[in-house]
């Protein structure tokens, strides 16, 4: 989500109005604005872009005040719709926010206040949030920033908000954990943004709050950071910004694509965030816990998806067939829905789709749904039509994917999957209680070795450079690592235009291995679990033909080290969640030969984002 808040001299409402469509690249479903009039606050907020906000607003509302608060949303929580987007008022009118994360024990204090007599208008735990401030403003008798403080203490999750009382109209009070808040200095005036493209044309001075960090903005004053947790004063240092426009947007990357690269380890941690309990010993799936027996009683699973999604579909079938022992069948959309395929009702359709709107997996359901199979989706667009068409789901909180090669949706894709593999694994009795725990514990470490493996990225440039020329590519991986090497292929194929084939490695005697020569990269997964002595052979099969061996291994290996030209290390994770540090290097390297010979990354020639015809 984006936020944009201001407060000043000048007329709010414009500048946040901008400041949102400047936004709109970390989310489009809803947007709103809540403007002081010196009196009032005046609120307006729609379902769809900022262009329909801006009709609403000045059709319904006075737009005119020197201080505002505004918001571009990517749901997480509830449909996009008028009521769930933010701000959000306080039950007495007095307060309005602006959130951009998650409150992950939303409802345990929904419940709490609600015993009190608070009446919440939405699904959002942003309301809730807005209400436990003013409930603690009214209880201890404290100002705003101090109810603020002591309200985040009682909340479990991510966010970057902005608040302001009526009451007390020179004053915004902002707060960061998780998501990204900036404040623009100007003369006697502040602007607050997600980054700094809302307010760059004002001032090139900002402050970044780091996590766990609050501010408390007020007209006249120096801006007053404290530390969330232990109130500790902290000084704001201000920043002379050179960027552009665009260098802003883009998060200081060169592509989109680079920088959804980097939010891996984040979007990971969303995605399993709530979901994954490891003191509970639990995963909670909404979607999942209200269907069970579906998936309990299920003759087999038929996974149904088209590209990228497609991949992540082939992982999960190693993942729930080994895990969870459900028999899996992966199906491309296009093919599935006009083959007459043979469909019961004790059949469970997993489609997984990142837009949630591509034309043959949304026709597939349908079929599905005729014959009575109960379907379910993986989206990343909260309310598309394929979440809106599937009788349960669970979501990627990947957020936006501007790229139109995809990446962190894939690996969010395979994170959901993983969580979904494991409870059934667990509710069918196919895991002891120890396993479970170590597969849970596990998973919550896979952000962090996301992150080490995105530490390579100066080798793999330098791999880069030399392969950067070849007109073919062969990607080996087997088992879990097949489908990734499918999947480095196509990223290889859509950025930079070369041809690359994805093998099983085992296949290559049957038929790849006529084209190696000195020419030819072949790409090899060999990570220690797994069947690294099998890979090893046909490494050395690839190498007595003369080609050039690029290896993505386990940190400290030695065997394949020694064979290889070039050797990009991931570190040591159980087999079945490989997938999620293999795949990182391999988009690397795409990214990296596509720049270099001068495609356009983010925007490919003959593709699209969503492809919403058949
Ligand atoms: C297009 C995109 C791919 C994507 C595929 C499926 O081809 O370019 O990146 O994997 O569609 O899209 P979906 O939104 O259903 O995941």
């Amino acid at each position: 989500c984006g936020i944009v808040g201001y407060i000043g001299h000048r007329d709010a409402y414009p500048i946040i109005v901008k400041g949102l469509q400047r936004l709109e690249y970390r989310g489009y479903d809803s947007a709103g604005v809540a403007i002081f009039d010196g009196n009032e606050i005046n609120l307006a907020k729609t379902k769809g872009k900022v262009e329909d906000l801006k009709k609403k607003a000045e059709s319904s509302i006075s737009v005119g005040g020197n201080l505002g608060i505004g918001h571009t949303r990517w749901a997480t929580h509830g449909v996009p719709n008028d009521v769930n987007s933010h701000p959000h008022y306080s039950n007495s009118g007095n307060l309005v926010i602006i959130h951009n994360g998650i409150i992950e024990n939303y409802e345990s204090v929904k419940k709490e206040l609600t015993k009190r007599g608070y009446i919440f208008h939405s699904d959002t735990d942003t309301e809730v949030l807005v209400n436990l401030i003013e409930e603690v403003q009214k209880t201890e008798d404290v100002k705003l920033g101090k109810a603020v403080q002591i309200a985040l203490n009682q909340v479990v999750g991510a966010y970057a908000i902005a608040v302001f009382d009526k009451r007390k109209p020179d004053e915004i009070v902002v707060a960061k954990l998780g998501s990204p808040l900036a404040i623009g200095v100007g003369e006697n005036e502040f602007f607050i943004a997600s980054d700094a493209s809302p307010f760059i044309e004002f001032t090139n001075n900002a402050v970044y709050l780091e996590d766990e960090e609050m501010a408390i903005i007020r007209l006249g004053k120096e801006i007053k950071l404290r530390k969330i947790k232990d109130d500790a004063i902290a000084y704001p240092n201000i920043l002379e910004l050179q960027m552009n426009l665009e260098e802003i947007e883009k998060g200081g990357y060169d592509h989109f694509m680079l920088k959804e690269i980097y939010e891996q380890p984040r979007a990971i941690l969303d995605t399993y965030r709530g979901r994954l309990r490891v003191d509970q010993g639990i995963v909670k799936m909404a979607g999942i816990d209200e269907h069970l027996e579906k998936f309990i009683n299920a003759d087999r699973i038929i996974i149904v998806a088209c590209g990228t999604s497609w991949h992540a579909g082939l992982v999960a079938e190693y993942i729930f067939e080994d895990l969870a022992r459900i028999p899996v069948e992966v199906e491309y959309a296009s093919e599935f829905r006009y083959r007459n395929p043979v469909i019961t009702n004790k059949d469970v359709l997993i489609a997984i789709s990142q837009s949630g709107e591509t034309a043959d997996t949304l026709a597939a359901i349908k079929l599905a749904k005729e014959n009575g199979a109960f379907v379910f989706g993986v989206c990343n667009v909260v309310g598309s039509s394929i979440a809106r068409e599937t009788h349960a789901g669970a979501y990627t909180h990947a957020g936006p994917e501007i790229g139109v090669a995809s990446t962190k949706a894939f690996t969010t894709q395979i994170t959901v999957l993983t969580l979904i593999a494991l409870k059934l694994a667990k509710e069918k009795g196919k895991f002891s209680e120890s396993k479970f725990h170590e597969y849970l514990t596990e998973l919550e470490t896979i952000p962090g070795k996301v992150e080490k493996a995105l530490e390579s990225n100066p080798l793999i440039e330098i791999i880069s450079e030399v392969y950067k020329d070849s007109t073919n590519c062969l990607y080996l991986g087997r088992g879990y690592n097949f489908p990734v090497a499918l999947e480095g292929a196509l990223k290889l194929k859509e950025i930079s235009y070369i041809h690359a084939e994805g093998y099983p490695a085992a296949e290559m005697k049957h038929g790849p291995i006529a084209l190696i020569d000195e020419q030819m990269p072949v790409f090899v997964i060999a990570t220690k679990k797994g069947h690294y002595e099998k890979v090893v052979s046909n490494i050395q099969e690839i190498k007595s033909r003369k080609g050039k061996i690029i290896a993505i291994v386990t940190e400290g290996d030695e065997q394949v080290t020694e064979l290889a030209d070039h050797v990009i290390e991931v570190p040591e994770t159980l087999e079945s969640l490989t997938p999620l540090l293999t795949t990182i290097p391999l988009q690397l390297l795409s990214y990296h030969i596509a720049v270099m010979r001068g495609c356009n990354v983010d925007q490919p020639r003959n593709l699209a984002k969503s492809v919403t015809v058949e």
